[in-house]
């Protein structure tokens, strides 16, 4: 959507995936200082999203969406104010339908202006917009109201749309919103990371700066997978130009957690302004080599071990756009050393594990 946002992929939080409808605005603030002192919003992380269930169950007199008084009595604008004064960006939720997902407060269909009107006012940031409840009502149409109501509101809002990959948006969801689900709901399983991964890479050459395939949200850190299978899960995102959005409780992650996150070569590479999405270009039974070209002539590749043992991966610089007798500079971006390669590179790769490189053509 060209309203002049997401010129990369949006990085952040959401409450979603760790905290579901269990949020309140001491959360939120926390979040947001949590976000500071461990230096991820520095790292590029600056959108703090309240996901569903931030609402009382029924609009004002006036039909005004009302934030919830047992949870949020201090309204979203005064959390707009704390993370703004943080140096940070507020996201807020709602949903094309009567109700959102939870069920729990109104949705956003037939209220579109009023609701960007008030999201406006309350200073929000961004927007992730749901599916649940819909009525049956056209999708693109739903999607396109809210979209042109938040160009009307004034304020410029990243518009996510969260209709779970129905009506491959990626073919038309370009000119609606900065980013658009191309899959259902995540889950911290090895499986599901996987499986997403994959659905989202059939969108890749719709990917471009101010509208981003989402393969939803990182788990990184809620604890169902390994370390290795987070890296994996991380680079991946990464490379594929997802949106990074935070997805575990900030307040009490391990180093290992913080350590993936603020991997800054790994976010280089989903932050490069040529902004084109990498993807699966070669697989071997389990065995998969992803790749995707940055800006300077450079190319992002992740040798991903998908198998249940060790083995050795090679790509073969003519399958990644170089030349095959081109030599390069092979930074690892998880070692954070320098090798020299020519035509091709290979690597022992564990079980689940990926190695991430950036290769520099000399
Ligand atoms: C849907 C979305 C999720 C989350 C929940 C909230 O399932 O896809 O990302 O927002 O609703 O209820």
């Amino acid at each position: 959507l060209d309203n002049g946002l997401g010129r990369t992929p949006p990085m952040g939080w959401n409450s979603w995936n760790h905290f579901q409808c269990s949020i309140d605005e001491k959360l939120i603030r926390e979040t947001a200082d949590s976000m500071v002192s461990t230096s991820l919003s520095s790292l590029g992380y600056k959108y703090i999203n309240i996901d569903d269930c931030w609402g009382e169950s029924n609009r004002d007199s006036q039909g005004n969406l009302v934030p919830k008084a047992s949870t949020f009595p201090s309204g979203i604008k005064s959390l707009a104010d704390y993370v703004h004064g943080k140096g940070l960006k507020l996201g807020i939720y709602s949903d094309a339908g009567t109700q959102t997902c939870s069920k729990t407060m109104p949705g956003s269909l037939g209220h579109e202006e009023q609701d960007a009107n008030t999201f406006a006012s309350w200073e929000v940031d961004y927007l992730k917009y749901d599916n649940c409840n819909n009525q049956n009502v056209n999708l693109k149409g739903r999607y396109k109201n809210m979209s042109q109501a938040l160009l009307k509101s004034g304020r410029s809002i990243f518009f996510s749309l969260c209709e779970w990959g129905q009506e491959d948006p990626a073919t038309w969801a370009g000119s609606v919103g900065n980013s658009w689900r191309t899959t259902g709901d995540i889950e911290d399983s090895w499986d599901s990371m996987t499986s997403r991964a994959d659905l989202n890479d059939i969108w890749a050459s719709y990917a471009g700066p101010g509208g981003w395939n989402d393969p939803d949200m990182l788990e990184v850190g809620n604890g169902g997978m390994t370390i290795e299978e987070y890296r994996s899960h991380f680079s991946i995102w990464a490379l594929a130009k997802a949106p990074l959005l935070i997805g575990c409780d900030v307040r009490f992650m391990s180093n290992e957690t913080l350590a993936i996150l603020s991997n800054s070569e790994v976010i280089a590479v989903n932050q490069d302004k040529l902004g084109v999405q990498g993807k699966k270009v070669k697989s071997n039974g389990n065995l998969e080599v992803w790749a995707g070209p940055l800006s300077g002539g450079k190319v992002a590749v992740v040798l991903w071990n998908r198998g249940s043992s060790q083995a050795s991966i090679t790509v073969d610089f003519a399958d990644i756009g170089l030349n095959s007798s081109s030599v390069v500079g092979a930074r690892d971006l998880w070692k954070h050393s320098t090798t020299s390669a020519k035509g091709k590179l290979t690597a022992t790769t564990a079980s689940h594990a990926s190695k991430m490189y950036v290769l520099t053509p000399k």
